[in-house]
């Protein structure tokens, strides 16, 4: 899809705020830090649109994207960041379930993990959640380019095997820095 029109909604703090929308949402949910806006912004050509950090914990709201007038993106804050109070986590944990559960628009859930590593708890928790209410799950397997790329199919059955993968579902190895994959997560959601 080319997209030529991108812009935010809203940042949600709360389900209040969350907006009425016709159109379907496709959501981004993954540990924080590993790449969520950054791959938001390559779907949509933009350097910053979606704010990203080398700190960790930078997304902190519900962002909501128009793209194009047909889907909007979400941007989930990150789970598993140590960092912050638990009051703070209980209240993103809270935020973000109340939009997974409640959202009828909610089409498709990206989960991300890092291609480097092996999946972690959170990471099958989200897994085993998305596949349980939605019906194929689109994981990206991001920062590709910190691998040799001799190394990237062993590294997706790792994960395919730790999140231990449905039929159906899908592993796309993806780089935001060299755009591999921009393709191919397009084709999915498109
Ligand atoms: P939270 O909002 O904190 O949950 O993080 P996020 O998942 O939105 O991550 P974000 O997109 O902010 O990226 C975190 C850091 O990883 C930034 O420094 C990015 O530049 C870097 N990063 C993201 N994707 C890639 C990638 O594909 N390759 C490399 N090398 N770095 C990446
Ligand atoms: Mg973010």
């Amino acid at each position: 899809m080319n997209v030529t029109k991108a812009e935010l909604i809203i940042t949600a703090g709360n389900q209040s705020q969350f907006p009425t929308t016709e159109v379907p949402e496709i959501a981004f949910a993954g540990k924080s830090n590993v790449g969520k806006s950054s791959l938001i912004n390559s779907l949509i050509n933009r350097k910053a649109l979606a704010r990203t950090s080398s700190q960790p914990g930078k997304t902190q709201t519900i962002n909501f994207y128009n793209i194009q007038d047909t889907y909007n993106f979400v941007d989930l804050p990150g789970y598993g960041y140590a960092r912050v109070s638990k009051t703070q986590r209980e209240s993103w944990g809270k935020l973000i379930e109340g939009y997974l559960s409640t959202r009828e628009v909610l089409k498709h859930i990206v989960l991300l993990v890092d291609i480097r590593h092996e999946p972690s708890e959170n990471d099958k928790m989200m897994y085993d959640w998305i596949s349980h209410y939605h019906q194929n799950v689109v994981v990206v397997a991001t920062k590709m380019d910190k691998l040799k790329r001799s190394q990237v199919q062993k590294h997706v059955a790792i994960i395919k095997k730790g999140l231990q993968l449905k039929e159906g579902d899908i592993v796309i190895p993806f780089s935001a820095t060299t755009k591999q994959g921009k393709d191919e997560i397009w084709n999915v959601l498109d």
